[in-house]
């Protein structure tokens, strides 16, 4: 289990997966332990949100989630407590790779986008995290670099 006090920006990642191109149109697939590091317990989708609307606004304990604009575009904003980072997604072949203890914010929705999900564990709300300031104080910052 990763421990969700001491995960960084670092531990983010981008995931380019495979294309499959055709001319009939594309395939991706993504497969436990090969492209997710995780078994994955629970695909979400969010869906009909309103162009420009934002999501999230939380952290997890346990939780390892990939997220995919699987259509449109949004911009996740992540923070590790100390560090701030933004990442914008319009690629339904590319994955941002959250550990848990990253607070982030789904912001700028395109109208019509789909946010897709692939979770570690089913959804438990005493995993969430919902105060900025709690997440922070939970947060064990790493020693001054010398
Ligand atoms: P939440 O994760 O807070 O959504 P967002 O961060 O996108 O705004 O979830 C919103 C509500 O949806 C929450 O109160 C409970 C419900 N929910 C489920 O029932 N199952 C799930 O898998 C998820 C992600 C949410």
């Amino acid at each position: 289990m990763i421990d969700f006090r001491y995960t960084s920006l670092s531990d983010c990642k981008l995931i380019e997966f495979e294309k499959n191109h055709r001319l009939m149109g594309n395939i991706t697939s993504i497969n436990e332990h090969s492209e997710v590091p995780f078994a994955i317990k629970r695909v979400y989708y969010l869906y009909d949100i309103p162009g420009g609307e934002s999501r999230g606004g939380h952290a997890h304990k346990g939780l390892q989630q990939l997220i995919i604009a699987g259509s449109g575009s949004f911009d996740l904003e992540l923070s590790d407590g100390i560090s701030k980072m933004k990442m914008h997604l319009a690629r339904p072949y590319q994955g941002v790779l959250l550990p848990p203890g990253i607070w982030r914010e789904l912001v700028n929705f395109s109208s019509g986008a789909i946010c897709l999900v692939l979770a570690s564990e089913v959804y438990l709300e005493e995993d969430y995290i919902r105060n900025y300031e709690e997440f922070r104080e939970s947060k064990i910052l790493p020693p001054p670099q010398r």
